[in-house]
């Protein structure tokens, strides 16, 4: 770790930035709109800058749906494509230039920038979207838009439409159909690229170096905060943001699975979870790990955790082509019961424990979830009734846990506040899977031994 201000611990960070090529953009557009065909026409507004208090924003992050098919960062724009229209099949209404809402706001690309840095086919202000929109539409039968995200879009939307559809007398033309634009392109985000999976994997080497951190310098008497503040230090210094606000939880804190507050005072002799990832270049990583506040398990601990641990084992050895999505949760929860019934915690069979869930009193979750631009990623996980058969470019998170909160009917006080999950980030490969969050300490010895060389910091 480094002491102060260093330059080549700095420097470093720079070499490593990894992001996609304008052309990812405009191949995700050609994709969309060769399944869209002719006749149609989509529309997606960018995402509004939110209120956090008083007159303070947000720190605006673009919407995921409208960013993978433009790059573009900036608020009040909408991208509409038209496949087959000769003179432009993708237009960008933007904001104008304004030397003066520059000075105070930042930069924008004005229309020209659009054009140019952003590969639009021709673009308009924002403002005149009321006079040109309808027009694009008034030629098109279907209407690709994706409803009920932004509620006041959605109006504007109808607004178009029903205008030209109350001007039918004057012979204009209006679309029939609305088509679920989230549909066709959930289905493509599903699938990473190699351009993707190079910044997820990315995405998930500065997490591995958070976490590793966050090994190094927890000790009893300092608080969660304290911890997560390490974990921000380092997706910043790598130019990432935080993909979902930490759970940093010490002792019983670690069973509540969403815990949030990050604000008590680690203690000698308890766990600490943490499930924080960062998001880089728009993509998501996602881990938890849990580790002794001390730096030694206790053989209750060491003895849940190698349960969950055998449980990751298990989920990952059936993660691959050809296998469906589930198979790696029952593949978790059949190694979780066994575990459990080991330990004591559950009695009886078994299979008849899986058959009747009894594993969800201390595994009430199930083991992932798609991971892309967003942390929990858009696609279906089934098919019809049948659960989705895995392909390459597909990328997963595989979490399982146990939750043994204090109280908990049946069980000694020696299990008491052990909460256990163990998370890393999986992508689906020709052959088998690729572990994106490799080099993070995963069994309690290679975390005893990253613990026992922590550096000397003030709490
Ligand atoms: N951090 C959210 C999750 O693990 O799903
Ligand atoms: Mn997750
Ligand atoms: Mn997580």
């Amino acid at each position: 770790m480094p002491s102060g201000f260093d330059q080549t611990y700095y420097a470093e960070t720079a070499r490593v930035h990894t992001t996609l090529r304008k052309d990812e953009h405009a191949r995700r557009r050609r994709q969309l709109m060769k399944a869209m065909g002719r006749g149609a026409i989509a529309i997606l507004p960018a995402a509004p800058e939110r209120q956090r208090n008083g007159d303070v924003h947000y720190h605006y992050r673009p919407d995921s749906d409208f960013h993978y098919l433009t790059g573009f960062n900036e608020p009040e724009a909408v991208a509409v494509l038209v496949p087959g229209r000769e003179q432009a099949e993708y237009i960008l209404f933007v904001r104008d230039r304004d030397p003066a809402r520059e000075t105070w706001d930042g930069r924008r690309a004005g229309p020209e920038g659009a054009v140019r840095d952003f590969g639009a086919d021709d673009a308009f202000p924002i403002g005149d979207i009321d006079d040109i929109l309808p027009g694009l539409i008034e030629r098109c039968d279907r209407v690709y838009y994706s409803m009920g995200q932004f509620p006041d879009f959605d109006q504007r939307v109808f607004g178009w439409v029903n205008g030209l559809k109350g001007q039918s007398k004057n012979g204009i033309h209006s679309p029939q159909e609305f088509v679920a634009l989230d549909h066709a392109l959930h289905d493509m985000r599903l699938y990473k690229s190699r351009a993707e999976a190079a910044v997820m994997r990315q995405s998930a080497r500065i997490a591995v170096g958070a976490h590793v951190r966050a090994m190094r310098v927890t000790r009893p008497g300092m608080t969660e905060y304290q911890v997560m503040a390490e974990l921000l230090h380092e997706f910043h210094r790598h130019g990432a943001d935080i993909s979902y606000h930490p759970i940093v939880g010490g002792g019983a804190n670690g069973c509540i699975l969403h815990y949030h507050e990050n604000a008590d005072v680690l203690q000698d002799g308890d766990l600490l979870l943490i499930d924080a990832g960062c998001e880089y270049g728009l993509y998501a990583s996602d881990i938890t790990r849990t580790f002794p506040v001390n730096g030694r398990f206790t053989p209750e601990q060491k003895a849940v955790y190698e349960v969950v641990l055998d449980a990751q084992v298990a989920a990952l050895a059936v993660i691959g082509p050809c296998r469906h999505w589930n198979e790696a949760h029952d593949s978790a929860v059949r190694t979780i019961t066994q575990g459990l019934v080991r330990l004591g915690l559950l009695k009886g069979r078994v299979p008849t424990l899986v058959k009747e869930e009894a594993y969800k009193k201390f595994y009430m979750h199930r083991t992932g979830h798609w991971l892309g631009m967003d942390v929990h990623d858009v696609g279906e996980y089934k098919v019809g009734t049948e659960w989705r058969v895995l392909e390459p470019g597909m990328v997963m998170t595989v979490e399982p846990g146990i939750y043994i909160p204090a109280g908990t009917r049946g069980v000694p006080k020696r299990w008491w506040n052990i909460g256990v999950r163990i998370e890393d980030d999986v992508l689906v490969t020709a052959t088998g899977n690729e572990l994106l969050t490799a080099g993070l300490p995963r069994t309690p010895a290679e975390i005893e031994r990253v613990m026992a060389r922590r550096a000397r910091v003030a709490a």
